[in-house]
């Protein structure tokens, strides 16, 4: 690593992330690179960011081309790109309208905020709290982390937004109980990345869903991680027969460039009124541009067939290793419980080669949906040889 880089970071920017000590520098498909031409293979994307690798050729010429035609312009005018993005996301979902952010966590303070005007035009004021599940994670502005069910994240930034309260995930009696004349909606990931890699029971999420319809909850599913393919379809939500109320979503859909999502289905769409919501970087055309691309390739049975066939295979492969006591997993989003400290086991892993990351105490891999199974041998070796190397 140039010395400059290090101690540029060091001096500059803010210390809101541990670093690893490597600088990347170029990617191609799932292979990175750092300053000193070292070769990692990553199966991180960058958490889930760069769902078709880096540099994809397709999407680096639709971000180009939108970049040398028109790269922003606000959101007074109409936009193609954002229109034709809009349209895809709602007749692949049988959803009805969406709206533009730039982030996760932005995407989740539009749905918490749909949903809440949606139970204020409808029943007063009053009815406005939210459910959420213990381990999930929501994102990191006060009212995300006001809804993200780990006391950890409740820390320093008082006062937190009222009107969240947070249920063990897999009891509806529980869920049941939590519900009050006040309670407006329930929030929850279909497999809570952050937490840990914990799949939701297909039972309790049919259960719970046919609950709030009958009760006129509002059900938000967090889809930031889970979304665009990673799960084997389009959005885990779909693994499950159940159809929301609102869909978040963001990392995988700009493929690389920042975009956040919240869509509504039908009994929502009227909800959102002008002035009630805005961002200046929402819809972006160049952003627009790259989501469109990354939206083409990956809503095809076929791309999302071949997902699922090299999650099974992955976790085949990863079932062979004598330290590995668990794989939890639903397409290429794994969760790997493993004998031994998994933060000390990813770093030794980046030392290694290998781009990997946690959540909680399991190793969490995330690869690029268009990692080979050659490519998947290849992880699964380095993953082997660090394991053996921690034992020595
Ligand atoms: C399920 C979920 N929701 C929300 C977020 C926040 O997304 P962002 O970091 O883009 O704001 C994340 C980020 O990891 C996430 O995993």
């Amino acid at each position: 690593m140039t010395p400059n880089t290090k101690q540029l970071d060091q001096q500059y920017i803010m210390h809101t992330y541990g670093r690893y000590d490597v600088a990347l520098k170029s990617g191609k498909g799932v292979v990175a690179y750092d300053e000193d031409g070292k070769k990692y293979i990553d199966v991180s994307s960058g958490i889930g960011v760069n769902c078709l690798g880096y540099c994809d050729e397709g999407w680096v010429a639709a971000v180009t081309k939108q970049a040398q035609t028109i790269q922003h312009m606000s959101n007074y005018f109409y936009s193609e790109q954002a229109g034709r993005l809009a349209e895809k996301l709602c007749t692949l979902t049988g959803m009805s309208k969406i709206c533009f952010g730039n982030s996760g966590a932005e995407a989740n303070e539009c749905a918490i905020k749909i949903a809440r005007k949606y139970s204020f035009d409808k029943y007063g004021a009053g009815r406005n709290e939210i459910i959420t599940l213990r381990n999930s994670f929501h994102g990191r502005t006060v009212t995300t982390l006001s809804a993200t069910g780990q006391d950890v994240f409740h820390n320093f930034f008082f006062p937190f937004t009222e009107g969240f309260s947070f249920v063990e995930a897999g009891d509806m009696d529980v869920f049941k109980q939590a519900v009050t004349d006040k309670t407006c909606a329930v929030m929850l990931e279909m497999i809570q990345g952050e937490g840990g890699v914990n799949i939701l029971d297909k039972d309790y999420v049919n259960a719970l869903v046919s609950y709030c319809k009958k009760n006129d909850l509002v059900v938000i599913v967090d889809e930031v991680q889970t979304g665009i393919g990673r799960t084997g379809k389009l959005f885990a939500f779909q693994n499950y027969g159940v159809q929301p109320d609102l869909v978040t979503m963001a990392k995988g859909l700009g493929g690389g460039l920042p975009i956040g999502v919240c869509m509504c289905g039908e009994k929502l769409s009227e909800v959102m009124t002008p002035s009630t919501h805005g961002s200046t970087f929402g819809a972006n055309p160049v952003v627009c541009a790259g989501a469109n691309y990354v939206l083409d390739t990956v809503a095809d049975e076929n791309f999302l067939a071949a997902v699922r066939e090299k999650g099974d295979y992955l976790e085949k492969k990863l079932r062979e290793l004598p330290d590995v006591k668990n794989v939890r997993r639903m397409g290429l989003m794994v969760g790997i419980e493993i004998d031994g400290d998994a933060h000390d086991i990813a770093a030794k892993c980046v030392q290694n080669g290998l781009l990997i990351i946690t959540a909680k105490d399991v190793l969490r891999m995330l690869p690029p949906l268009i990692i080979t199974k050659e490519e998947i041998d290849e992880a699964v070796c380095i993953l082997k040889s660090t394991l053996e190397e921690c034992h020595k």
